[in-house]
């Protein structure tokens, strides 16, 4: 049982290292012409991950911290789909597009808010371009269930389309809404019968917890009923509320949210509740069933982070498209334009829409291996570690490891020369365990309204 005063007193900001060093860092010293280079000169030998934004939603959920355009105008949609198709020529100039591509993935706001027709176009154009997928590749797709038709799936499943998660949230009226999100059980249900009767081979459901008048009980009857749509992976997000950085939040009444320790019990008693109906956990914020190929890829510590969660694909050179999308090279991260203004300006002066971004030092590099391998295996192998990068680990890291002391004193990790492992508990505070190895994280800590808070 969890020693709830414990947990709550680690509740504090701090990243969810999707990326390290994270997007705080991305800025525009890296430069266009860096950029190209590093693509350029990508090696050819290594797979590629496609991630296209499609980043349109009608209304707002209040708690949404996508990169979203809210629209109905159809205009702008089209208009999207011709500046994509821009921007993917632009890309083939400075990207070798035989290159494997062993994932893809459409994320949002929700891509299926364009029509079967537009998804066909868009998925055309990429397909004309990059003509080498994997026979296995995993190739996902966001589904806001309230906007999905057969048409639609049909075109996602007849172009190799596998995966799909469909927002859920939480089922609770009062929550739904409060967070201008209504939702009937129905349609959720139809739409995962629609993937399944597609034949995806994995379709998958988002929960938050920590939104507006949520409690253990009403929590409780949220995974009651999204168990029995048995999603071969749920995903349960700890809900990050920044309001300062994204304005729908603030429609949200602060006095509503549920307070760090009932989010710690919700958060224990979903665990408890899913490993009891044939889940296990898979790092942070994700479960699936034990024969999920996710569990053997953490047998050989082959789990991987990403912007999109969790996956067995690592090694590829991921290579985002459309508003705001990230990509990562071995040793960089770099981010498209945030406002359509300037995303469009770019492609019609030929080049491709790159903001900003960060090349990882040597620094950098080892504490991202360190970081990715805790959120990832809640584990690091320390000798594989040195072996890697020829550093002495406990030399290295010195300072973190007498920062993460008070963690071994409470056994929520063990640190010995040989692993660092997370106890069962632990791996709820993964976040405040992987902060002492980020450098960036001191000069951050001065400023609380930077990230969302771990517990
Ligand atoms: C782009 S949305 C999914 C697709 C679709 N737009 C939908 O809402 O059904 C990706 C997921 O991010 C999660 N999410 C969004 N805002 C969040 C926040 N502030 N904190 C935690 N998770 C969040 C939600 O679970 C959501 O389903
Ligand atoms: S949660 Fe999904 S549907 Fe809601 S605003 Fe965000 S992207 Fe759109």
């Amino acid at each position: 049982m969890l020693d709830f005063e414990k947990f709550v007193k680690y509740s504090k900001p701090g990243p969810r290292y999707t990326s390290y060093p994270t997007a705080l860092e991305f800025s525009d010293a890296y430069k266009y012409e860096d950029y190209i280079k590093k693509l350029e000169d990508q090696d050819p030998s290594r797979p590629l991950s496609l991630y296209f934004h499609l980043p349109f939603c009608r209304n707002a959920c209040y708690f949404c911290g996508c990169n979203v355009v809210f629209t109905s105008k159809e205009d702008k949609m089209v208009r999207y789909i011709k500046y994509l198709k821009r921007e993917l020529e632009i890309l083939a100039k400075h990207v070798d597009c035989s290159r494997e591509v062993i994932q893809m993935h459409f994320g949002g706001g929700t891509p299926t808010f364009f029509s079967a027709q537009q998804l066909q176009e868009i998925i055309d154009a990429i397909r004309s371009k990059f003509q080498n997928f994997a026979q296995d590749a995993e190739i996902s797709c966001e589904i806001d269930p309230r906007h999905i038709d057969e048409d639609q799936m049909r075109v996602l499943s007849s172009s190799g389309f596998n995966r799909v998660s469909f927002g859920i949230q939480d089922f609770n009226e009062k929550v739904q809404v409060a967070v201008h999100r209504v939702q009937p059980y129905e349609i959720t249900k139809n739409a995962m019968d629609l993937a399944r009767k597609y034949n995806m081979i994995s379709v998958n459901t988002d929960l938050i917890y920590g939104l507006p008048y949520q409690t253990l009980e009403t929590f409780k009857e949220t995974l009651s009923l999204a168990l029995t749509l048995q999603p071969d992976r749920f995903a349960v997000f700890n809900y990050a509320h920044v309001p300062w950085l994204k304005k729908t939040m603030r429609k949200i009444d602060e006095t509503t949210l549920p307070l760090p320790e009932e989010k710690l019990h919700i958060m224990q008693y979903t665990i408890d509740f899913l490993t009891s109906h044939g889940y296990k956990m898979v790092g942070m914020d994700h479960f699936a069933k034990p024969e999920d190929e996710l569990f053997k890829a953490i047998d050989k510590g082959e789990l991987h982070r990403n912007f999109q969660g969790y996956t067995t694909k690592g090694g590829a050179d991921l290579i985002g498209v459309g508003l705001t999308s990230i990509g990562e090279g071995v040793d960089s991260y770099n981010q498209n334009f945030k406002t359509m203004q300037e995303y469009e300006a770019s492609i019609d002066n030929k080049k491709l829409p790159f903001e900003r971004g960060v090349v990882l030092s040597k620094d950098d590099q080892i504490r991202q291996y360190v970081i990715m391998e805790l959120m990832s295996n809640f584990k690091l192998d320390i000798k594989r570690f040195e072996k890697l990068f020829s550093i002495k680990f406990h030399e290295y890291f010195a300072d973190a490891v007498e920062e993460l002391k008070v963690f071994v004193d409470e056994d929520l990790l063990s640190i010995n020369d040989e692993f660092i492992v997370c106890s069962e508990t632990g791996t709820l505070l993964i976040r405040n365990i992987a902060m002492p190895f980020d450098a960036y994280m001191k000069r951050h800590a001065l400023n609380k309204k930077t990230f969302s808070k771990t517990v």
